[in-house]
């Protein structure tokens, strides 16, 4: 068996796993509700007794004797978070903020996004596409869209930022460094939190989804040229394989006892990886549903869309020869390395 049948995705890698289990089940080593099926991660989502984590980061500057006074300053800006700003009120600013920013940026983007492919995809060669290409796409697309110059070092430094609670220490203590670094650097405090928001929630959901998006398109066309390969109208490999809720009334699901303060979750891929339907409804569950749905879900159809016509216009044949995670990151499948040979 050659290098190209060996690889698997992280997603190829959880399909048994949906496959061999019910709609709702207790897994005893997470200690959490696991919900696969489509129409139970709905009701979840639009019901107001299952709420978005929050993380209580005052336990870790207590119980470390830590100053994280900028990674708490940045939670109030998510609307997963709900309890300081209303979630309806950061998202109309977050989505006020992509909207004045928008023009600008898709134009951009499309210009931007058409030179890389030009300049990367060029000549035969065997390269690390996760670095020179779509991590340098995510951090300049960012810095457009946010008023936020990064670099690509910003993925290797702060992996899976959304999560702060999943990350190491070490993590959080960066993160919360760099914060200040950029809040010092800017005059409009709030607005620069909108922007730190947005790049939290966006970059790593995006670079993770067009690179899982575009090693799933590669080797199911093995031997075939980048110009006749199929590549799909959107993402059809998410980043964030799941999101959770804890409950907050006791609840009864199917057979199931819900108590209050256990922890669901909802892996939002599961529905889409095992129906034979390559339905989109089933795709836009990738960027979740109801009140938190995803903001970004339109900006993330159009980079990909620009990606994959500048793919077409490609005559080299594309080979995945590794593919690497960051071993931190236990929430997202964001490649951090991506060999590629083209030829
Ligand atoms: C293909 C890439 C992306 C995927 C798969 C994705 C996925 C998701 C999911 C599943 C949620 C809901 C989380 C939950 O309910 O617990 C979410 C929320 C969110 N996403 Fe994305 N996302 C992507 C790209 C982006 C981009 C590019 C941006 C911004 C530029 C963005 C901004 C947000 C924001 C602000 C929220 C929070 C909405 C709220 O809490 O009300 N996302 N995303």
């Amino acid at each position: 068996m050659d290098n190209q049948n060996l690889l698997k995705t992280k997603s190829q890698e959880r399909l048994d796993f949906y496959k061999s289990h019910n709609k709702i089940f207790y897994q005893d080593d997470i200690k959490k509700w696991v919900v696969i099926d489509e129409e139970l991660i709905k009701l979840i989502l639009k019901n107001d007794q299952f709420k978005s984590l929050t993380f209580n980061l005052d336990l870790y500057e207590k119980r470390f004797s830590l100053d994280l006074f900028y990674v708490k300053k940045l939670a109030e800006f998510n609307p997963l978070q709900e309890y300081i700003h209303p979630a309806n009120v950061l998202r109309r600013d977050l989505s006020q903020l992509m909207a004045s920013r928008l023009d600008l940026s898709l134009t951009a983007n499309k210009t931007m996004i058409i030179e890389l492919v030009d300049s990367e995809f060029n000549s035969a060669k065997t390269f690390d596409v996760s670095i020179s290409f779509f991590q340098k796409l995510v951090a300049d697309l960012f810095s457009n869209l946010t008023l936020i110059p990064i670099d690509i070092n910003f993925f290797k430094q702060h992996p899976a930022v959304t999560l702060v609670h999943l990350n190491s220490l070490k993590h959080i203590i960066a993160l919360n460094d760099w914060i200040k670094e950029v809040v010092c650097s800017h005059k409009e405090i709030d607005a620069i939190y909108l922007h730190l928001s947005l790049l939290m929630l966006g970059s790593n959901t995006l670079l993770g989804a067009l690179q899982e998006s575009f090693v799933q398109t590669l080797l199911e066309h093995k031997d075939k040229k980048f110009s006749q390969m199929y590549w799909p109208l959107g993402v059809n490999k998410s980043s964030a394989p799941f999101t959770e809720r804890i409950v907050y009334h006791d609840i009864k699901i199917l057979d199931k006892n819900l108590k209050k303060g256990e922890i669901v979750r909802l892996y939002l891929e599961a529905p889409f990886l095992t129906s034979d339907s390559k339905d989109q409804k089933l795709t836009d569950l990738f960027f979740g549903f109801g009140m938190h749905q995803c903001i970004g879900k339109k900006l993330s159809g159009e980079v990909w869309q620009s990606l994959t016509e500048a793919f077409r216009q490609i005559n080299f044949h594309g080979n995945v020869l590794s593919v690497k995670y960051n071993d931190h990151d236990v929430f997202f499948d964001t490649p951090l390395s991506l060999e590629i040979q083209l030829y």
